[in-house]
């Protein structure tokens, strides 16, 4: 790896890091993130250095920041946070301004590298509180922005060609920042004079390389779960080893899609690697260990814990002797930033659980993506020559459909009060034309960082899309116990619903599988599969006007890295396409959308 030109971008804990490391990579030149405390020695062989900007330090707290960074003698770029920091160093002085918050014009005022080829007036996207006010011997002020009433931000660009330092206020990493991508480029290859030879192509033939020496003549073992992250791992080790060292295992927990275990395993054996290819039905015994378990965590608990059994006891069954275990670990998750910590906890995760862990340690685990972010994953997974349905198959959870499927005692949740939550609901309502109603049930939430579980509501009757979103937005965000809005797509309203007792069983799977294929077949007749980043479809046993017992939930949304996410609204044509279908499944009470953020919802409800 170290024969390639590098940018080193210093994450403060902002989720931006690792967006401008995807905008550096973009550029052909490899990125890789660094923590501000690192230290120096961290940077050797880098070419230059990204600061990224930090929101939760935008009052200017440095809490672990390693300065001598700064001094390395080779360009440095700032962005925000990382901006004013260099402002600082440098002689330069830091104020709390008047904040400024998205869209702002940038002027640029004087000739720099960094801004080569660019028009004199870009929009340029902002998110401060803090500016820099003056700044040091040796620094120019290279643009000025403006904000939505005219008012002038002076020093939105410094620059010190000398010291090769340079410092934007603005987020050029954001799509909205026009031309943004062009100042990366100028800095990556013509400040730092990076040569952008990272090519997929030749990233592939070093990993090829890379795995054959570490493998040796040894055997290795990968869980293949049918996600595009191991199904890439799974080619490259068999494009790299051929057949007879690589073993692969599929499990079938029972919470898979309709048909999924099928396609992974054809899909595998079409890729030649069906020799070793290890395929376990353990849908009865995760059925079995959530006998009677309604509560989310518990079942979520208990699906990781069983598949770490599953996974044991095949281990020991299969008895590959001194072996090597591969994991599709990809860069992102390698990463201890506050957004993948978050991400951690919520994920029980068999890639780090204590039989991996004593085997990371004992140096026999090989993660032969964990450079690459997803993006690059579906190229890499392009260049190995794998189906489109494939590459962009969309996030699946760890337990599967087990979290789609709610369970419930039968009764109303503790604390459902329509008779005081219903009026404050109606409040809202006054004068839209919509109806809304309290549904007798729980899902999982997240309100500033802290998990909620608590009510939907569902809302009837027409309105345009933007009036459906802020009349959603009102309720949850107004009436207590309220966490999600969804509508109802049936057509024929909802007066009444009551719950209804039911656990994890194979009949209510089966059903949720065959709603959620009707779904998935619809969106991808649309051809929506790429643009949506997820559409989970979920099930609750809710009985409505006497009729049925599941209430189908749809639940698209646009996200990145499933952090936050916005719901996405469906074509008309495609809900007319699969409503019928769906009402007309046996047992099926109703059919609605999920109009809810995250947050407060979360994007699966349990
Ligand atoms: P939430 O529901 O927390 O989900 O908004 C965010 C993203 O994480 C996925 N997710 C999981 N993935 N094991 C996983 O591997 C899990 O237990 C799990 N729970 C949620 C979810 O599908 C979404 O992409």
């Amino acid at each position: 790896m170290t024969s390639h030109d590098r940018i080193a971008v210093v994450d403060f804990g902002g989720q931006y890091a690792h967006l401008i490391a995807t905008k550096v990579r973009r550029q052909r030149v490899l990125a890789e993130i660094l923590q501000p405390e690192d230290p120096v020695e961290a940077f050797d062989g880098m070419n230059g250095i990204i600061l990224s900007g930090s929101p939760s330090l935008a009052s200017g707290g440095e809490g672990g920041f390693n300065a001598a960074i700064l001094d390395i003698d080779i360009p440095i770029l700032g962005f925000c946070f990382g901006h004013q920091e260099i402002a600082k160093r440098y002689g330069g002085t830091v104020q709390h301004c008047r904040s400024e918050y998205g869209p702002a014009r940038l002027q640029v005022i004087a000739e720099t590298p960094v801004f080569a080829g660019l028009p004199e007036h870009q929009t340029v996207w902002m998110s401060h509180q803090d500016t820099v006010v003056s700044v040091g011997d040796g620094f120019r002020e290279v643009g000025v922005s403006y904000d939505h009433d005219g008012t002038a931000h002076r020093y939105a660009a410094i620059a010190d060609e000398a010291r090769r330092r340079y410092g934007f206020q603005y987020h050029p990493e954001v799509d909205d920042t026009e031309h943004g991508e062009a100042m990366i480029r100028n800095f990556v290859l013509n400040v730092c004079g990076c040569r952008g030879d990272w090519t997929m192509a030749r990233h592939l033939d070093e990993q090829l390389a890379h795995v054959r020496e570490r493998v040796g003549a040894r055997r290795v073992f990968l869980l293949a779960s049918g996600g595009v992250d191991s199904t890439v791992c799974a080619r490259l080790l068999g494009e790299a080893l051929g057949p007879d060292q690589l073993h692969l295992l599929h499990v079938d927990n029972g919470f898979m899609r309709k048909d999924e275990s099928r396609l992974v395993v054809e899909e595998l054996q079409r890729f030649g690697l069906g020799r070793n290819l290890h395929f376990v039905d353990a849908s009865d015994r995760f059925l079995s260990s959530l006998d009677g378990v309604i509560e989310p965590e518990r079942k979520r608990h208990i699906i990781g814990e069983t598949f770490i059994k599953v996974f044991e006891d095949e281990m020991r069954r299969l008895d590959l002797g001194d072996m090597l275990l591969a994991q599709g670990t990809i860069y992102p998750d390698t990463i201890e930033t506050g957004g993948t910590k978050r991400a951690d906890t919520i994920k029980t995760h068999h890639n780090r659980v204590p039989i991996i862990e004593d085997m990371i340690r004992a140096g026999r685990v090989i993660e032969p993506i964990s450079d690459l972010y997803k993006v690059e994953v579906r190229e890499m997974a392009e260049a190995l020559g794998i189906a489109d349905t494939l590459v962009w198959r969309q996030p699946f959870p760890g337990p599967g459909l087990g979290v789609r499927l709610l369970c419930s005692d039968g009764r109303a949740p503790e604390g459902h009060d329509p008779g005081r939550t219903q009026p404050l609901i109606d409040a809202q309502l006054e004068g839209t034309g919509l109806e809304g109603l309290l549904l007798p049930v729980r899902s999982v939430g997240v309100k500033a960082d802290l998990r909620t579980y608590e009510q939907p509501v569902v809302l009837m009757g027409d309105a345009p899309h933007e009036t459906l979103l802020s009349v959603a937005a009102q309720i949850y965000g107004r009436v207590p116990g309220v966490n999600r809005c969804v509508l109802d797509l049936s057509g024929r309203g909802i007066r009444r619903a009551e719950p209804r007792a039911a656990g994890v069983t194979r009949a209510r799977l089966d059903l949720l599988r065959e709603a959620d294929a009707i779904v998935m077949g619809a969106v991808e007749r649309h051809g929506l599969l790429r643009s949506i980043w997820q559409f989970p479809t979920v099930m609750l046993p809710l009985v409505i006007d006497g009729r049925g017992e599941e209430l189908i939930i749809l639940r698209p949304v646009q996200s990145e890295r499933g952090m936050t996410a916005r719901p996405t609204l469906l074509p008309g044509a495609l809900v007319d396409e699969i409503r019928g279908p769906i009402l007309s499944l046996p047992g099926v009470s109703g059919l609605v959308l999920d109009l809810t953020t995250k947050p407060p919802g979360t994007i699966e409800w349990e």
